[in-house]
């Protein structure tokens, strides 16, 4: 039998034994974790814009929370809440900017990273479900911004809401159904408010997260497509480690937005527009900046064609992994999927300034 008495460990060591039992993940583990080697070119910022909405998400439940503790979602209350929250609740104003801007730049910095994983043919194969997964985003990020800006019960928010039921309403075979969906009704009614905030702030957020997870988990099983740039040295090793260089260069770009967004919301605060009157049809009813393209385009065909032809841009735009390679082997042009995409890109721009440069 020994009679050596154990060696007294300090409370430290005696924390560290008690987590790791309870949380076996050790310092090894989490280094092969993090250390996931990243493409060269991901040392260039502008090719890091996929953090960039993810980043701005997270602000955005941050804020929308705060928001939620003061918001009413009725039609007789949803206005004045607003009001309150920008006039009276202690830097209310500051966090309904920041929330508002930092829709802004999360749409725009999503249509930005789409953008260059197109132009750097990064949906290609073995990618193309994952650019799926990443339209599906798209459009779940754009159907937040459009449930978001109707919580506010301006004019503005009514009347784009009922001018996108209406829009719906177009639709061959289930035009009726998607607007009654929409609205909870035939016409906005009390029920449409609390509609909209349920899928604002529950139901979109929810599936957003559950896309990017699997987004995520599909760009760390495929890795980044490695793209090789003229002025590199060819001897240059083609990865470098994700912890610490791309994870600073994340930390670094949230920062920085995090000021653009501190200034913006400072310098531009959210400003609140006349309440929302059913009698009264605005002269001018725009949608926020995000629907301009949209919004030009069902000027400029009848209802249904404009509708029917957007469906099917987008159908194209989630098949085009599977489109662009049989466009490649049927032309065999090997840039084809550039040309078009700059000619889309083109066109979206001038049917966005072109509905910002006029009135009505
Ligand atoms: C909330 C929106 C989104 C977030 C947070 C996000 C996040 C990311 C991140 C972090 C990456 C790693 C590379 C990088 O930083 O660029 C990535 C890659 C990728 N994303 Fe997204 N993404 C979003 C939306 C989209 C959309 C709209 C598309 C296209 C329709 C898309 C398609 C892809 C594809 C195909 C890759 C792999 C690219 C490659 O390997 O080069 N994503 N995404």
């Amino acid at each position: 039998m020994s009679t050596q008495a154990e060696p007294k460990r300090s409370v430290g060591d005696r924390f560290r034994q008690w987590w790791r039992e309870r949380v076996p993940l050790h310092r090894v583990d989490f280094r092969e974790l993090t250390n996931e080697p990243v493409p060269n070119h991901l040392r260039r910022w502008w090719f890091c814009l996929g953090g960039t909405p993810a980043y701005l998400f997270v602000v955005q439940i941050f804020t929308g929370i705060l928001l939620a503790f003061y918001y009413q979602p009725s039609p007789a209350t949803a206005y004045e809440s607003v009001a309150t929250i920008t006039h009276h609740v202690s830097y209310g104003w500051y966090f309904r900017s920041l929330h508002k801007w930092g829709a802004t730049l999360m749409i725009a910095s999503v249509i930005l990273h789409q953008m260059r994983v197109y132009f750097t043919g990064g949906y290609r194969r073995p990618r193309e479900v994952n650019w799926m997964i990443g339209m599906s985003l798209l459009v779940c990020t754009l159907l937040i911004g459009f449930t978001g800006y109707s919580l506010v019960f301006e004019q503005l928010s009514y009347w784009g809401a009922t001018v996108a039921a209406n829009i719906c309403d177009t639709v061959p075979l289930i035009g009726g159904t998607l607007k009654r969906l929409l609205l909870a009704g035939d016409e906005y009614n009390r029920n449409t408010l609390p509609r909209f905030y349920i899928l604002h702030a529950a139901v979109l957020p929810v599936a957003e997260i559950t896309l990017l997870a699997f987004h995520i988990a599909l760009v760390r099983l495929h890795g980044v497509t490695p793209l090789r740039f003229e002025d590199e040295p060819p001897s240059r090793s083609e990865t470098f480690p994700f912890f610490p260089d791309h994870f600073f260069t994340e930390l670094i770009i949230g920062l920085v937005l995090m000021i653009v967004l501190s200034v913006l919301a400072t310098v531009l605060p959210a400003e609140l527009g006349p309440p929302a009157d059913p009698l009264q049809t605005p002269e001018v009813i725009k949608p926020e900046w995000f629907f301009y393209a949209t919004f030009r385009w069902l000027k400029l065909f009848s209802a249904t064609t404009a509708v029917l032809s957007m469906g099917l841009i987008v159908f194209v735009m989630f098949l085009w992994p599977l489109i662009d390679a049989g466009l490649r082997r049927i032309t065999r042009i090997e840039d084809i999927s550039e040309y078009i995409g700059i000619a889309g890109t083109l066109t979206l721009i001038g049917l966005t300034v072109w509905e910002a440069a006029v009135a009505h």
